[in-house]
């Protein structure tokens, strides 16, 4: 009997947690981790799985033209929640099952969107790139507590972030999805929340957070019309993923001094380079909301186990519906 092929495309993989390669080396699999230390490009994928029967997956690009190189391929696990990077349609037709770890990320992106609203508010980011310049510059801010907040997409990870609101003590949080039946005053006590159109969140938020899947229709969902459409003085906060927010766009109208600030973890085409780090005001970080050492380890851990279910003939935990659009992600994660 041939042995089954993994290919681990994430790394550092198990840089701090041993039990995924414990597990992957307990079921007698023959597997690789990504020799190249970065993700992967379409070219370097279909080179990469050749002959591979798993993969664990990444954000790289898996198309059909990769699917069309690995034969064999039987299972796409993917490390984290996010499936843009996957043809799942392909995948579907050449029958090759898709899971990701849809929990594992949202305390740790959760922290990360707090994070951003705080040091953003009291222009923590401003300050620091000025005084490592040798220039003393105070910035008068705002609390937390003191501006509307409004989560656009109610997920997972937008609930986590409402409760963390809530235990700051914030009152009052405008809501958006697509799936407005959720009821969430029972999951945040004190904390009053209002499902609005995204026009008006926009238009009445101070700060905005986007919680959304990249799908075809959240591509450039918040471009010229919608950022104009917030107040000059409110801030814009994306965690989820690049694509989403309009770059170009973006630039645009913060360097004609629109926005008090923005916080962007996830863009387009990474690693970014591009004209938005030139703006002071907008605080950059590289893909890393879910780069916390609990996080990775859970993901891969997680990611791992549904290769070891996989192979042994049981049912996935995470499996993914053929559509990765909102309203399928989320009736599974109701399910759970
Ligand atoms: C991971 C992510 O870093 O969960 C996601 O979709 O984008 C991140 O949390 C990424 O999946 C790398 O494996």
């Amino acid at each position: 009997m041939s042995v089954d092929r993994v290919l681990i495309t994430p790394t550092p993989f198990a840089a701090f947690d041993q039990r995924p390669i414990e597990m992957l080396s307990a079921l007698g699999v023959d597997y690789v981790i990504n020799p190249l230390g970065e993700r992967p490009n379409e070219e370097q994928m279909i080179e990469l799985v050749d002959g591979v029967d798993v993969i664990v997956a990444g954000t790289e690009p898996i198309t059909e033209r990769v699917m069309a190189n690995a034969p064999g391929l039987r299972l796409i696990s993917r490390v984290g929640v996010g499936l843009d990077n996957i043809d799942l349609p392909a995948a579907k037709r050449r029958s090759i099952s898709v899971s990701n770890t849809p929990l594992a990320p949202v305390p740790a992106v959760a922290e990360m969107t707090i994070t951003f609203m705080l040091v953003i508010l009291r222009a923590l980011h401003v300050s620091n790139a000025r005084m490592h310049r040798g220039e003393w510059h105070k910035v008068i801010g705002r609390r937390i507590t003191d501006v509307r907040i409004g989560i656009v997409g109610v997920g997972n990870i937008g609930r986590a972030v409402l409760k963390n609101l809530g235990a700051l003590g914030v009152s009052e949080v405008l809501l958006h999805d697509n799936d407005s039946d959720l009821n969430l005053q029972e999951r945040v006590e004190g904390l009053a929340t209002q499902w609005v159109s995204l026009d008006k969140l926009l238009s009445n938020s101070d700060v905005i957070t986007l919680h959304l899947p990249l799908t075809e229709s959240t591509t450039n969902l918040i471009s010229f019309r919608e950022l104009m459409n917030m107040n000059k003085d409110s801030v814009l906060i994306n965690t989820s993923r690049g694509g989403i927010v309009n770059e170009d766009d973006l630039y645009q109208v913060l360097n004609q001094g629109h926005l008090a600030g923005a916080g962007i973890d996830v863009f387009e085409n990474e690693p970014y380079v591009g004209p938005l780090a030139t703006v002071e005001r907008c605080l950059l970080t590289s893909h890393m909301a879910s780069a916390s050492v609990d996080c990775r380890a859970r993901m891969e851990v997680e990611a791992t186990e549904e290769v070891v279910r996989f192979l042994t003939g049981q049912p996935l935990m995470f499996p993914v519906a053929e559509s990765n659009n909102l309203a399928n992600l989320r009736k599974r994660m109701k399910d759970l």
